[in-house]
């Protein structure tokens, strides 16, 4: 049933991002290449089926909503595209296919990340600009900015990128948690607080589903590195054992896996009591936290 309406959703989310890609001609085709070759070489759309979802929840109805999902599908691809580099995670498989470095080359694959990431301010601004745009754009508008930066997810992947390199092995718990709130969490809570800002949420609102974002996204990074040990490349799309290779401490090499996964259904429960206290009855979000305690790709 849940898996048959993510199904549902990805489609409908698939063709508002195909509006915003760009065409591939011109002399710089190669980069409009690179860009749809990540973007739609497909992926689970977490992240804007988040926002969308919480817009709806909060009473949103408007196509305001949609650069917004599109920009932030292409933010979340280009970070992928960049973590894969060979000056990163090094890996040569995404999404089922090649990395973008891979088949465009190292050079390529650095700008298609930059090109993503500028194009998806580009996107976003189309809600920008006319005569009655409300504030709460411009509001989403600096969310989606700040959460991406290195306030943010590139904040994380510093530090992440720095503990690897280091062979720090004994990383703090406390760094670790900084990490995964900065590297993951970051643009899931973006996702979601977009859609409350946009839907006119309270502050409060706000805050509450920053803080049930900030669980999912934890949760959801924990599971990435569950993931990297037990999963199959047929079923991640994406090579397993990863981690090890870049001697990375994970949550899995802290807790092992039975405790990992028993903190993720801990995060996620926590995550689904907390947005039942906003009182807005969303069905498909709940089940959709409930969904991904067992995701296995
Ligand atoms: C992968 O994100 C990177 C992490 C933050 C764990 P996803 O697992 O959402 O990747 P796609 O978008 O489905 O490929
Ligand atoms: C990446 O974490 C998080 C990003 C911001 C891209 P990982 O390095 O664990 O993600 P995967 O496993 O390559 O998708
Ligand atoms: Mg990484
Ligand atoms: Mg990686
Ligand atoms: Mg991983």
């Amino acid at each position: 049933m849940i898996e048959q309406e993510i199904a549902k959703r990805v489609e409908e989310i698939n063709q508002i991002i195909e509006r915003y890609l760009p065409k591939e001609e011109g002399y710089q085709k190669t980069i409009f290449e690179a860009m749809n070759y990540s973007i739609r070489a497909g992926g689970k759309r977490l992240r804007p089926m988040l926002m969308q979802e919480t817009y709806r929840m909060f009473g949103g109805q408007d196509a305001v909503i949609e650069p917004f999902m599109a920009a932030m599908e292409m933010i979340h691809t280009y970070s992928l595209v960049h973590d894969d580099l060979p000056a990163m995670d090094n890996d040569e498989y995404r999404r089922g296919k090649k990395t973008t470095h891979a088949v465009y080359g190292e050079a390529m694959g650095i700008l298609a990340g930059d090109a993503l990431l500028n194009y998806a301010y580009e996107t976003a601004s189309k809600a920008l600009g006319q005569i009655d745009t409300k504030p709460a754009v411009g509001i989403a508008f600096a969310v989606l900015a700040q959460k991406a930066g290195v306030y943010g997810m590139v904040g994380g992947q510093v530090v992440d990128v720095e503990a690897d390199k280091r062979g720090e092995t004994t990383i703090a718990r406390e760094k670790l948690d900084f990490i995964y709130h900065l590297k993951t969490g970051a643009l899931i809570e973006a996702s979601m607080k977009i859609g409350a800002i946009l839907a006119g949420a309270t502050k409060e609102e706000q805050d509450c589903v920053e803080q049930v974002a900030e669980k999912i996204g934890l949760a959801f990074q924990i599971q990435d590195d569950i993931l990297d040990v037990t999963s199959t490349f047929e079923e991640l799309g994406k090579p397993i054992g990863s981690d090890e290779k870049n001697q990375k401490s994970t949550y899995v090499t802290y807790e092992g896996l039975e405790q990992s996964a028993k903190d993720v259904e801990q995060l996620l429960k926590e995550a689904s009591m907390l947005l039942a206290t906003i009182g807005k009855d969303d069905a498909f979000l709940q089940e959709l936290i409930r969904f991904l305690v067992h995701r296995n790709k």
